[in-house]
C-alpha cells in the first residue's frame, strides 16, 4: 500500500464512527446510523439503496411509504454531504403488478427539493438478467450524480478512456496538422456499458456482478467495484471521506481504500458486514479477486458451445424448411 499520503500499510477498520480510522463499518439501521454522522463531512455519498422489490434483505411496502422512508434518509445524507461534495444514487425499477416505476424518476424530485443539482444521469448497461415475457427485458439501470453546489470536484483526467481515433488531427486553423484529441484519452461519457467495446466505442464497460464475475459473494445485488471506482476517482481526492449508506458487502469501501480514500459503510445485516470486513482484509492482503478498472469485457469468439445454435434448433429449422418446400417427398 502506498504510504506517501500518510495511509497506513493496512486499513484500520472500526465498528464505530471514528475520524482516525481508514474505514468504518456500521452494522445498524441506515437512518439511525446516519443521524449519528457529522454534518458537511463526506466528499462522496454513493449507494444502491434497496429497490423495494422484495429482495431477501428488504420487506416490500407501498411505493409511497418506501419513498417517505427514503426521503428522511436523503435529508440526513444531504446534511452529511460536504459543500463541494457529490451524491451518486444508483437505482433500477420498482415493479408493481407488472407496472414499471423507474426509481430515478421518483428519486429526482426528492434530491432536488433538498437543493442538490443533477450533473449526470448515467446509464449503466449490462447484457445479463431476467428474460421478460410481457415487456422488453430490462438491461440497464441508472446512476444519478448530484452535487451540493457548483463548487464540486470533477477529476476528468483520472477517468479518461482511450480515444477511438487518437491519430486524428486538426484539419484547419492555427493547430492544423496537430493532434486534435487529448493524449490522456477522452471523456468516458454518461453511458457505461458492458456490451459495447470501450476501446472501440468509448463507452464504459462494467459487467454487473453475476455468478461468473470474479467479485461475486453471497450478496444478491452487489456493486461492481469498478463502477464505484470511476466515481471515487472522478469526484473525490485522496484522503477524502466516502459514505455508502446501504453498503452490503462493502464494494464502495474497497473502491475507496484501493484509491486511498477513507470510508464509512452502513448495513444492518451482520453477515454482509462481516463479508465487507473480510473482503477489505482480503484486498489488503492481495487475495481479493477484482476486475481491474477498464479491463475490456470478454467477448465470445463464436466458437464457445454457448455461443452456438443448439443442434435441436438446427434440426427443427431444417425439418421446417423441408416441410415448407415439400422436400420430404422428394424421391432423391
Ligand atoms: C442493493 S443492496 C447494496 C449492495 C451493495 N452496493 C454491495 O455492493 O454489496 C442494499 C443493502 O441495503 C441493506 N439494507 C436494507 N435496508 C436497510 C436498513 N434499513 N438499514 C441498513 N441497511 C439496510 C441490505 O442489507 C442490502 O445489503
Amino acid at each position: 500500500m502506498d504510504l506517501k499520503l500518510g495511509f497506513r500499510a493496512s486499513p484500520t477498520i472500526s465498528r464505530l464512527f471514528d475520524h482516525a480510522s481508514d474505514c468504518v463499518i456500521l452494522q445498524d439501521d441506515t437512518l439511525a446510523a446516519c443521524r449519528g454522522l457529522p454534518s458537511d463531512f463526506f466528499k462522496l455519498i454513493i449507494t444502491s439503496p434497496p429497490y423495494n422489490i422484495g429482495k431477501q434483505y428488504e420487506k416490500q411496502v407501498g411505493l409511497e411509504d418506501y419513498l417517505a422512508w427514503q426521503a428522511v434518509i436523503a435529508s440526513e445524507l444531504v446534511r452529511a454531504l460536504r459543500v463541494d461534495g457529490s451524491l451518486c444514487w444508483q437505482v433500477g425499477n420498482f415493479v408493481h403488478d407488472g407496472e414499471v416505476f423507474p426509481l430515478d424518476i421518483v428519486f429526482h424530485p426528492i434530491f432536488k427539493q433538498l437543493g442538490l443539482k443533477l450533473r449526470n444521469r448515467v446509464v449503466w448497461h449490462f447484457e445479463h438478467g431476467l428474460h421478460a415475457s410481457k415487456r422488453f427485458s430490462g438491461r440497464y439501470e441508472t446512476l444519478l450524480w448530484f452535487t451540493k453546489t457548483d463548487q464540486y470536484t470533477f477529476n476528468l483526467d483520472s477517468v479518461r478512456v482511450p480515444s477511438k481515433y487518437p491519430g486524428k488531427l486538426h484539419f484547419k486553423g492555427d493547430k492544423r496538422g496537430q493532434p486534435s484529441g487529448n493524449p490522456l484519452g477522452k471523456n468516458p461519457s454518461d453511458f457505461w456499458s458492458s456490451l459495447a467495446d470501450e476501446w472501440d466505442q468509448g463507452v464504459w464497460e462494467i459487467p454487473n456482478v453475476k455468478a461468473n464475475h470474479p467479485e461475486k459473494t453471497s450478496h444478491p445485488c452487489q456493486f461492481p467495484i469498478e463502477l464505484v471506482e470511476r466515481c471515487v476517482l472522478a469526484l473525490t481526492d485522496p484522503r477524502d471521506w466516502v459514505l455508502d449508506p446501504f453498503a452490503g458487502v462493502g464494494s464502495s469501501l474497497i473502491a475507496a481504500w484501493k484509491n486511498e480514500r477513507r470510508s464509512v459503510g452502513i448495513d444492518r445485516d451482520p453477515t454482509y458486514c462481516a463479508l465487507a470486513h473480510e473482503r477489505l482484509m482480503d484486498f489488503d492482503a492481495g487475495r481479493l479477486k477484482i476486475r481491474p478498472i477498464g479491463k475490456p469485457v470478454h467477448k465470445p469468439s463464436g466458437r464457445e458451445k454457448v455461443a452456438q445454435l443448439p443442434m435441436q434448433w438446427v434440426q427443427e429449422a431444417n425439418a421446417h424448411y423441408r416441410t415448407e418446400n415439400g422436400l420430404w417427398n422428394d424421391p432423391d
